[in-house]
């Protein structure tokens, strides 16, 4: 993976790195399988885990949205200052409805490689603005999925808590996503991956490192998501 894209980088960008989120999402989603089959704490955890994306998720887009304001196509900045304003509410509306079905936030132990999946997303939101934008990109296509798994988890976790009309906050908060928020951030994004068809183009647009940055953002993701399933099975 490391060495061949470069080589045979299409000028189409968006559709390679939609290519690798797709391998990542339909991997993931068979290996977390049904969460019926999952221990109700194990569950309760994996939401303790993503909340921890949702709450440093704003941080990230406002230094992506500095990182990237000097680059051509022009508009990628104010789109991620844009994604922030949005999202800069979102991680306590997720606190309070967690705490409706009886998940408390603050009552979470550290996971190490939670840590260290954020670390790395904070690296590429640092880095070069190329990768940056691809990196932002990776992120707002997996956020679809994730609201689509944790949604899953959520029903399944409100009927085993028997939290009925408690859960409904939770249930709200994963719809308000996938009722067209993720699908705009991405879509918003993925108008910068295609710079032939913008005004102000070919002046430097890095589409390696663009792939490069959306690569490394996936891979990071992906071993998230393995170290997760992991301490399912030992417990
Ligand atoms: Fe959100
Ligand atoms: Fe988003």
């Amino acid at each position: 993976m490391e060495d061949h894209h470069i080589e045979t980088l299409p000028t189409d960008i968006r559709n390679l790195i939609d290519r690798q989120s797709d391998h990542f999402t339909s991997t993931t989603r068979a290996a977390v399988g049904d969460p019926r089959d999952w221990p109700e704490h194990g569950l309760a955890w994996l939401c303790l885990e993503h909340f921890q994306f949702s709450r440093r998720n704003p941080s990230f887009l406002q230094q992506a949205a500095n990182n990237t304001r000097a680059l051509t196509p022009n508009g990628i900045s104010d789109e991620l200052e844009r994604n922030y304003e949005e999202e800069k509410t979102h991680a306590e509306i997720y606190r309070r409805a967690l705490g409706d079905i009886g998940i408390d936030v603050a009552a979470r132990v550290e996971f190490a490689p939670t840590t260290m999946f954020l670390d790395k997303i904070n690296q590429l939101v640092e880095g070069d603005p190329f990768g940056t934008l691809g990196a932002m990109y990776a992120t707002e296509t997996a956020a679809i999925f994730e609201h689509q798994v944790f949604r899953d988890i959520s029903v399944e976790l409100i009927a085993r808590r028997n939290a009925g009309d408690r859960g409904k906050r939770l249930v709200r908060f994963h719809d308000m996503h996938l009722e067209g928020v993720e699908q705009a951030h991405k879509d918003n994004l993925g108008v910068f991956l295609r710079p032939s068809e913008l005004p102000d183009s070919d002046r430097g647009f890095n589409g390696a490192m663009v792939n490069e940055g959306a690569s490394r953002a996936i891979s990071a993701m992906t071993e998230w998501w393995a170290e997760l399933l992991k301490a399912r099975v030992s417990g």
